[in-house]
């Protein structure tokens, strides 16, 4: 069920034109409006990454339905999408919303952290199993993920950590570009997915580092795809149903490929995976 935007928090940065609002659930939502200056496909993508992601075991913001009513938008005109000079408001219904670990006013969240920290935090294997992920979705961007300090207790299901102990957690954002954006469509090059800093695969020696994540995605199960599909609000997909089907069929299909699609990231111009030979 969708929960009702409350207050403007702040603008995000980003091609989507993000907005940072606090809803009626008691979270906060980086919410990316349908209306945004991507596509409306970037919220499909979104909401189907979230799903996915979460049943891999891969860590990421929580995902709700965000709904704008007329009151809200009337009563808070600063939040509107800005297309050259022209003023756009969202649209009155339903968005996507990614939800804020904790409290804006009292939390902060990074897009970035030194290598030093990077290296030390908590569940940096996720980035491995983000990178399966991305293969086999096709994700035309490279990795995103946002980072900050919490008790890893809270955060990371089947942490060793002792109850209160405090460390950097990072969750995956952005899967905007799944399916290659707006296009629907598969394109594989050697980069893409790749995060930005390499101390995030320097362990990797092999296959096998990609382990859980690899059997998990070869071994799909088509009922979490269907239940992922259903949760889409059918706005959302408003004539797109069709051509959907059709592409989670490829996707179905590429689950095979996902092991090459890993090795094919070693033939790049440069090789992520310094200590695999
Ligand atoms: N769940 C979240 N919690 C905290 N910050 C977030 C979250 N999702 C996105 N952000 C922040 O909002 C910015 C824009 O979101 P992003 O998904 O990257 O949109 P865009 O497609 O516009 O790049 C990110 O760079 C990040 O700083
Ligand atoms: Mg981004």
């Amino acid at each position: 069920m969708p929960t009702d935007a409350r207050r403007l928090i702040r603008k995000m940065r980003g091609g989507a034109q993000a907005h940072l609002l606090e809803a009626a659930d008691g979270h906060a939502y980086v919410v990316k409006f349908l209306n945004n200056p991507q596509h409306r496909r970037i919220l499909v993508n979104e909401w189907i990454s979230s799903t996915f992601l979460s049943y891999l075991g891969i860590s990421t913001p929580a995902a709700a339905i965000v709904r704008l009513s007329e009151e809200f938008l009337a009563a808070n005109p600063e939040v509107h999408l800005q297309l050259g000079t022209h003023r756009q408001p969202p649209d009155v219904g339903w968005h996507f919303g990614s939800r804020f670990p904790g409290d804006p006013a009292r939390n902060v969240v990074y897009d970035f952290l030194p290598d030093s920290i990077l290296e030390t935090i908590e569940n940096l294997p996720d980035f491995l199993g983000a990178l399966v992920f991305d293969k086999w979705m096709g994700n035309a961007d490279s990795r995103q993920a946002v980072f900050f300090r919490a008790r890893l207790k809270e955060w990371i299901p089947g942490s060793e950590a002792h109850g209160l102990k405090m460390g950097f957690v990072a969750q995956m954002i952005d899967n905007g570009y799944i399916f290659n954006g707006p296009h629907w469509a598969f394109t594989d090059s050697a980069i893409q997915g790749l995060y930005f800093r390499p101390g995030v695969y320097r362990e990797v020696r092999g296959l096998a580092d990609f382990e859980p994540w690899l059997s998990r995605i070869v071994h799909f199960p088509e009922e979490v795809i269907d239940q992922a599909v259903k949760a889409i609000p059918p706005i959302w997909l408003d004539g797109d149903e069709e051509t959907f089907d059709v592409l989670l069929a490829r996707l179905l299909k590429r689950r095979a490929r996902v092991p090459d699609l890993i090795e094919a990231s070693r033939r790049g111009l440069v090789n992520p995976f310094p200590s695999w030979r």
